[in-house]
């Protein structure tokens, strides 16, 4: 165990968890648990930022901490809890609304993105939510985030905020915290189109695999996905060039956990049938007994409440004295 080192990560409860989670995120959560003290959030202040009804909102704060305990953290190791239930972060966020910098958010990529056209309708917590990130992070001075790669810019801006609050208040109050990026398979593609990421918003079902799919399901999505005419090539180069053929080997790597040279040396040259019915055998193997814990936790909401008040306790106990500490910083009585 590293005393010196503290992860936080966050997982938003906007619906079903999906491969992308789970290679880009879970499944180094679940490493680091024995390495280090961990905290893993169920981020709902973050998944109000659009839109939710309140019941879908309730049904999955639960299944996301399913999808926790299920893919393997262990309450007892780590600290499991919904953010809204520790009001540090809100408290946090608002003094990093007035750390962070107008012109640092409009750079923030995933906005653009998540408001499109409609900038001007997107709410306003949309827009500075990288700052509540922040705020999650460093409430508990963590020193290491685990994420996919698509929340590398947020992470920057977490420790550019982190240096502007220590220099603005001439105290080393917080660490710089050091993302934690999957290097084999950072950013899980959509199997629909690979130049896109596997995401819980897209709405086309066959682009990702859940966490609760049954087997059938991974084989109709598998065999549907798209992926090249020709054979599948013999070398990195020009497997580069074709996104969605490159995705499913990336998964079949990390999977069957063989290095990419190996995978391409096994289905180098063959038709993508057979890459397809090798991954569909490693995926039934991995997720399917994943999705059915998840659907046995669900039967016990009282049991997944519990894990989160005891969770909540511990992490309340931990930003208490680091809010005491920020607000003396900033001067409020
Ligand atoms: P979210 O579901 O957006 O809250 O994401 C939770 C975690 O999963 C974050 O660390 C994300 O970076 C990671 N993640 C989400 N989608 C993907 C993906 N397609 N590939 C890799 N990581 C992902
Ligand atoms: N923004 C992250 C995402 O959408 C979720 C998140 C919120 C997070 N707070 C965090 C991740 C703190 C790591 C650390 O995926």
């Amino acid at each position: 165990m590293d005393k010196n080192k503290l992860v936080f990560s966050g997982v938003q409860p906007t619906g079903n968890l999906h491969l992308g989670n789970y290679l880009g995120a879970l499944k180094n959560f679940v490493a680091l648990q024995d390495q280090t003290k961990c905290i893993y959030c169920v981020v709902d202040l973050h998944a109000i930022t659009v839109f939710q009804d309140p019941k879908d909102l309730k049904n999955n704060i639960l299944e996301t901490t399913a999808g926790f305990l299920a893919t393997g953290l262990d309450n007892k190791k780590s600290i499991i809890f919904n953010q809204s239930a520790v009001s540090g972060h809100a408290e946090l966020a608002w003094i990093f609304n007035c750390v962070a910098r107008v012109g640092w958010l409009n750079r923030m990529t995933q906005f653009k993105e998540k408001a499109g056209k409609e900038k001007e309708k997107a709410s306003v917590g949309l827009y500075i939510y990288p700052n509540l990130m922040a705020a999650d992070i460093l409430l508990y001075k963590a020193t290491h985030v685990p994420v996919g790669a698509d929340q590398k810019q947020h992470l920057e801006l977490c420790r550019d905020i982190a240096q502007k609050f220590n220099n603005d208040f001439k105290k080393n109050i917080f660490p710089i915290p050091e993302p934690l990026i999957q290097k084999n398979i950072s950013r899980v593609m959509s199997l629909r189109d690979g130049t896109k990421k596997m995401s819980k918003s897209d709405e086309s079902d066959y682009s990702r695999i859940d966490l609760k799919d049954t087997a059938d399901d991974i084989i109709k999505k598998i065999k549907k996905a798209k992926s090249d005419t020709s054979s599948i090539p013999d070398n990195l180069k020009d497997l580069e060039k074709k996104p969605e053929a490159l995705n499913l080997i990336n998964i079949y790597s990390d999977l069957s956990e063989m290095s990419l040279e190996q995978v391409l040396n096994e289905v180098r040259g063959k038709d993508y049938s057979y890459l397809k019915n090798k991954l569909s055998e490693v995926l039934i193997e991995v997720i399917c007994p994943v999705g059915k814990k998840i659907k046995n936790l669900l039967e016990d909401k009282s049991y997944l409440e519990k894990v989160l008040r005891e969770g909540t306790e511990k992490a309340r106990n931990l930003a208490v004295h680091n809010i005491k500490e920020v607000r003396n910083a900033v001067g409020f009585i």
